[in-house]
């Protein structure tokens, strides 16, 4: 059975706007005409709308210095939430009032379904589990005209490969593997949920102009090596801060060679090298072929007359003599197979050279579970390429040494790699065949053979992130990364120290064997299978009758009720009073310090219950203790509770803390829950940028010192008021410059004495507005009304 087409309307909202950009892409030439675009830019810039003359000229010395100075506003094409970040992100859309979603959404449950027994009964269990959280995300769905993949229909960024992404499309995903869809020439940027709500009500979804990296590739990929190795490689030589900043933009006579889902591994995983995101450039050889097959061949016949148009307004490739802020040459004729770990990405080791390294540095010389697939290396050439190999153990009688795990990015691989033979191939090999969802990738993998929690093990696996415990939840497990056929092929020796290309097994028989390089199919000859139809999205209409499922009673969702607007006097606003100091932290504060993962996770949709965890990680710098706070009274408390306590109190409060707050990860969480306990500033030597975004949109107003030495004179239960806050707020919401306008913190201290602390501030007018409504969305909601 073929897969089936989408329909005509659903095939419309999967085009890009082409006539749109090609118009926007002129405005751009207009604005900059001197320059010499890549193809990252075309595609940001193209998506400015109207405002780019704002964006492109404010702060860029003529539009001369775009990069890294301009503040973009971007009118993105789609978003695709993944379940875990799609629950606060929907809640907060929800507190919008408006009836349907502005662009195109899609909701895909993949991250809470574990990987244990194999695909049926793990699917069935993981349902019932989460029943609460998935009604809820079906119900939104239906009422808001989003998308909905349900569990099992596939992993998030499979998915929008095989359906959403397209040539110069811009589109969000809430996971930082989004850019995946870059393999199709797309510009796609993981983001927290607060900034997919920005685009799903029709807001401009703000980045600052990245720089750009050129990977040139040369020569051609054959034998062992593959697309997942020139990402190992490459991170091997950015290192995980490395690509912090750039966009990666992949291109020269190599990309010829590759196919659609092998540039699509390589932008995945340049998520590891923290860039903004990565992209390849529209490839007809690679790209016609993978959109003809996904039933989009409309999409390529567009994207080929763009591609073969002339010079300046040509939106899918590059300038010719576009500049890059940075050029890495990777030679594809000489790229040999890669092995990443272990416990990061990063820490890259040459085939040739791993027995020595292994050895070198005592790790395990044998591994116990070799893992395929996932979002990064499901696709059909990956899988037929680890079948290859497969196939030629089994005629020597041989049978992998260690546990083997299969697990397809999608309903649509997996029904195709069933219907070719591919799955009896890996299950008559003794392989797991895992639900198609993320399992063993994030922590949800019951693993059950007994490894010693004290003693390191190894397992391979072909997925992206290799953080300790990431797997497993064993902070003992090494895991290295490596392309599907050399952890398939290495799965039959069980030994770490196997290199495949030339050292040989023993065979039952006694015979010696060495395997060939694997080969395989960059797309299936009958065309891809579309498999069980229950696994299909629903329709995509908005039904306004339909009832979002939330039960009262439920401990993992929970409305979200508007945050209070700043405080006002006859409509005027008025500078903050009675705040009190609830913690001094000292040193490093994450967004993990501040919204701990873990078990906490299931409550991401209930604010209140997850805000049980604020900054349950965080030093206080008095005692020197982690997660302890003192009242006035002397009374000790966990942070939390006194947070609590004070909320309960109507008792407003701050956080005083040192530099990078806030850094990590875009967890909106971090923001949402200090601001739900009471907390009005965040005053701090510096701060990260997305988290201060987030602070801001969220009604807090972060703030740092004029003299770091002040952070000293500080301290918890000191009484706080603003000076000069409420007037550069309302300013800033008229439209008023008021980059110089000083703002001051007047303490009180224990002892009686006060001092004046002079902050800065930098808030856009944008920002200011924000925080006068109490929260964006208030604002977003307050201009739905109007
Ligand atoms: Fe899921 Fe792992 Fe990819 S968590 S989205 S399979 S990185």
């Amino acid at each position: 059975e073929q897969s089936s087409s989408p329909s005509a309307s659903s095939l419309e909202s999967r085009t890009p706007p082409y006539a749109k950009l090609l118009r926007n892409l002129h405005e751009v030439r207009r604005l900059l005409p001197d320059q010499k675009l890549t193809l990252a830019e075309k595609i940001l810039y193209s998506h400015l709308n109207e405002n780019a003359e704002e964006s492109l000229l404010t702060n860029t010395n003529g539009g001369r210095d775009v990069r890294s100075k301009a503040n973009l506003k971007l009118f993105v094409d789609r978003v695709a939430m993944q379940d875990a970040s799609a629950q606060m992100a929907l809640l907060q859309f929800m507190s919008c009032g408006l009836p349907q979603t502005a662009v195109p959404s899609s909701i895909h449950c993949d991250h809470m379904i574990v990987g244990e027994r194999g695909a049926d009964l793990d699917l069935a269990n993981s349902i019932d589990g989460n029943k609460e959280v998935y009604d809820f995300l079906e119900s939104a769905a239906k009422k808001y005209g989003i998308e909905f993949w349900p569990p099992g229909a596939g992993i998030i960024h499979q998915t929008v490969l095989e359906n959403y992404s397209a040539p110069g499309l811009m589109s969000l995903g809430t996971d930082s593997h989004s850019p995946n869809a870059g393999g199709l020439g797309a510009i796609t940027i993981g983001v927290g949920g607060a900034d997919a709500v920005d685009a799903m009500v029709g807001a401009a979804w703000e980045l600052k102009a990245p720089k750009i990296l050129g990977v040139k590739l040369v020569g051609q990929l054959s034998g062992w090596a593959s697309p997942k190795d020139i990402i190992l490689n490459l991170a091997g030589q950015l290192t995980v801060r490395g690509g912090t900043g750039y966009i990666i933009e992949y291109f020269g006579e190599g990309v010829k060679s590759l196919s659609c889902t092998g540039m699509a591994t390589a932008c995945n995983m340049g998520a590891e090298v923290g860039a903004t995101t990565s992209v390849f450039p529209y490839t007809p050889t690679s790209h016609d072929p993978y959109l003809a097959a996904t039933h989009r061949g409309p999409i390529a016949t567009q994207a080929n007359a763009i591609w073969s148009s002339p010079g300046a307004h040509n939106l899918l490739k590059p300038d010719e003599g576009a500049e890059y802020d940075k050029v890495i040459t990777i030679d594809l004729s000489k790229l040999e197979p890669h092995i990443n770990g272990p416990f990061t990405p990063d820490l890259s080791t040459p085939l040739s050279a791993f027995k020595d390294t292994v050895k070198a540095n005592n790790w395990p010389t044998t591994f116990g579970a070799g893992l395929i697939g996932s979002c990064t290396n499901s696709s059909y050439q990956d899988m037929t390429r680890s079948e290859s190999l497969v196939k030629q153990a089994k005629a020597a009688g041989l049978k992998p040494k260690a546990d083997f795990f299969v697990t397809p990015g999608s309903e649509q691989i997996r029904a195709t790699v069933e219907r070719d033979g591919l799955l009896d191939t890996f299950s008559e090999a003794g392989s797991t065949v895992l639900a198609n969802a993320c399992g063993p990738c994030i922590g949800q993998w019951n693993r059950t053979d007994e490894v010693p929690k004290d003693e390191n093990n190894a397992i391979f696996s072909s997925y992206n992130r290799n953080f300790p415990g990431r797997n497993d939840g064993n902070r003992k497990t090494m895991n290295f990364l490596a392309s599907p056929e050399l952890v398939t092929a290495m799965s039959y020796s069980g030994s770490t120290t196997f290199n495949p290309m030339t050292d040989s097994l023993t065979t039952p028989s006694g015979e010696s064997f060495r395997f060939e390089p694997p080969v395989g199919q960059d797309l299936p000859g009958q065309g891809f299978a579309s498999g069980n139809p229950i696994f299909a999205p629903d329709t995509v209409k908005p039904d306004p009758s339909a009832e979002v499922i939330i039960s009262p009673t439920s401990t993992r969702l929970a409305v979200l009720e508007p945050f209070e607007p700043w405080p006002t006097t006859s409509g005027a606003p008025t500078d903050l009073t009675g705040l009190k100091i609830l913690l001094k932290v000292k040193g490093q504060c994450t967004t993990d310090t501040i919204s701990a993962a873990g078990p906490w996770l299931k409550f991401k949709g209930h604010l209140p219950n997850i805000a049980e965890n604020t900054l349950i990680g965080a030093v206080n710098a008095e005692t020197g203790a982690t997660n302890h706070a003192l009242d006035a009274d002397g009374s000790a408390h966990t942070i939390p509770d006194l947070a609590k306590k004070w909320k309960s109190q109507a008792q407003p409060w701050l956080v005083v803390a040192e530099h990078n707050y806030g850094e990590g990860s875009a967890r909106e969480h971090a923001a949402l829950q200090p601001r739900f306990l009471g907390a009005r500033l965040i005053v701090a030597k510096s701060f990260a940028r997305i988290h201060e975004t987030n602070l801001k949109k969220q009604g807090v107003v972060p703030l740092t010192f004029v003299n770091e030495a002040d952070y000293d004179l500080l301290a918890g239960c000191d009484e706080v008021a603003t000076e000069g806050l409420a007037a550069a707020l309302k300013v800033g919401a008229e439209g008023g410059d008021i980059s110089s306008s000083a703002v001051n913190l007047l303490v009180k201290k224990k002892d009686g004495s006060t001092l004046r602390v002079p902050l800065k501030h930098a808030l856009s007018k944008d920002q200011c507005a924000f925080v006068l409504a109490g929260s964006a969305l208030n604002l977003l909601a307050k201009r739905g009304q109007a």
